[in-house]
């Protein structure tokens, strides 16, 4: 059955709710069949499939080509499209019309972007404008530039002040859900506890209310860096290499293909 916002909602404060990115239709598909209960077609797209440096470069058509693919995978779990840079930040009335072409063209159903207070009114007029909203504070990637790198938040008295205060901003905007990223467990589980919304944690340890990681983090699919809060389920990277080079030799030396029509 088709997982709504009331799906995620009634698990305020019990069996975690189970996020992962995806960024394509096969994924997404394998994805649905774990019963995970969340897709995030996350701007990390820019990363881990287009190849840039950071999320900056994606627009709002890479996300709409990605995430209706996604969509077209998906049977059950529920689908969150992320706001790339700049698609929100301009103005309420290009968060609006942005928000509502993401899930016009996706099929998606909600939206996630990045930061706190300041941009409380795009939440409440998306929100209002009947899409569901996930909000995103702590370590928020679009801000790489101005955070002078990609580094642990709240670790000071006025740091962790000002991200509950986040917190409870995007909840009174109306935000449904909050991705809490990279900051210190504690800090994480206290605002778990305050907020009558969804924590949603990455690198924020086990007390908030579900979990999300970018899947290629959890499979190894680089065989090199990855963040020091992922746990590696699978060596993927491996075991394509290793499938490619088996090719790569049968095809030289004409073992492959075995297979011939007559
Ligand atoms: O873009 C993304 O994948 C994200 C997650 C890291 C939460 O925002």
């Amino acid at each position: 059955m088709k997982k709504t916002i009331n799906t995620l909602i009634a698990r305020k404060g019990g069996v975690p709710v189970t996020v992962l990115t995806a960024y394509d239709c096969p994924t997404a598909r394998i994805i649905d069949e774990a019963g995970i209960d969340c897709i995030l077609v996350g701007d990390s797209l820019g990363n881990v499939i287009l190849g840039y440096e950071n999320t900056l470069a994606v627009t709002v058509e890479d996300m709409i080509h990605h995430g209706a693919a996604v969509c077209r995978g998906v049977k059950e779990a529920f689908v969150v499209v992320d706001m790339p840079f700049m698609s929100y930040q301009p103005s309420v009335r290009d968060a609006v019309l942005n928000a509502g072409r993401i899930m016009k063209e996706t099929g998606c159903q909600a939206v996630k972007l990045e930061g706190g207070a300041e941009y409380a009114d795009r939440i409440r007029a998306i929100t209002e404008a009947g899409i569901p909203v996930v909000a995103h504070i702590g370590l928020t990637p679009q801000s790489v530039n101005a955070m002078g790198g990609y580094k642990v938040q709240g670790r000071t008295e006025e740091a962790q002040q000002k991200l509950m205060q986040d917190a409870l901003a995007v909840q009174r905007a109306g935000a449904f859900a909050v991705t809490l990223e990279c900051v210190p467990a504690a800090l994480a589980t206290k605002v778990t506890e305050m907020l009558d919304i969804l924590t949603i944690g990455i690198g924020a340890g086990n007390g908030c209310d579900g979990q999300v990681m970018v899947y290629q983090d959890i499979l190894d699919f680089t065989g090199g860096f990855s963040p020091k809060f992922a746990k590696k389920y699978a060596n993927v990277h491996d075991v394509m290499l290793n499938a490619f080079k088996q090719y790569k030799e049968e095809c030289e030396q004409r073992v492959f293909p075995e297979f011939k029509f007559e």
